[in-house]
């Protein structure tokens, strides 16, 4: 838990570095906020079970092996961006660094889940340097747009509550709520440029 806690703080620190560099030239912040977190225990044991997966009791390295190759979300990082093309710039830039790997990525703004989700993951693999040495870890790197995240924080909600009327109901105006909140978001950006184009014509 401590070496994905380390993972994390290194890739947070990339991405500050990113936002604070793209603050200099473009007087914005690309990133609204950063949240991290470390999956509990629990939640790791309930995704070994769900997949599968059984541990050995004699090789704490074989465990740990066969945790790291089955779970890549155990240190997680959610990047809530103001606009779209924010996202895209940012993960092409951080997985263009040469420390860093990508090992998955999933586009689910281009193509958003059929509940109306819609983020970009990422999974990198960054190395972590202790004093025995350098040890990869691999980190999940969520990008949404403010927007996006409230809407994903509402439908979250929904899929933890169980027996709840209307849930067909629910699922239909999510799902409407996703589409309208993409077209917002690219509206938006759109109107941000004719802010910036009447900027540089004064
Ligand atoms: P997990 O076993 O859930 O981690 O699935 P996966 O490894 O196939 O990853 P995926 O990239 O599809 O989603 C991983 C994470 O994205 C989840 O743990 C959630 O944090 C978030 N996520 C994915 N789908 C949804 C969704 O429909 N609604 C919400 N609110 N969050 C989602
Ligand atoms: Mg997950």
């Amino acid at each position: 838990m401590t070496y994905y806690g380390c993972a994390l703080r290194e890739v947070e620190t990339k991405l500050q570095v990113l936002n604070d560099e793209f603050k200099l030239g473009h007087d914005r912040n690309p990133i609204e906020s950063i949240k991290s977190r470390i999956k509990s225990v629990e939640s790791i044991a309930k995704k070994l079970e769900k997949k599968g997966i059984t541990l050995n009791a004699d090789s704490m390295e074989e465990n740990i092996a066969r945790i790291e190759n089955s779970i890549f979300d155990i240190a997680g990082i959610r990047v809530i961006c103001a606009f779209p093309e924010d996202i895209y710039r940012l993960a092409k830039q951080l997985t263009s660094q040469d420390d860093i790997t990508l090992v998955r990525e999933k586009d689910y703004i281009s193509s958003p889940k059929p509940n109306g989700y819609r983020s970009l993951h990422l999974i990198v693999e960054i190395p972590v340097f202790f004093s025995t040495g350098k040890r990869p870890m691999k980190v999940e790197v969520q990008f949404r747009t403010i927007a996006m995240d409230f809407w994903a924080s509402l439908e979250h909600k929904m899929k933890y509550k169980k027996n709840i009327r209307n849930q067909d109901y629910i699922a239909d105006e999510l799902l409407k709520c996703s589409r309208i909140i993409s077209e917002t978001d690219y509206r938006m950006q759109e109107i941000r440029w004719l802010i910036e184009s009447a900027d540089s014509a004064e």
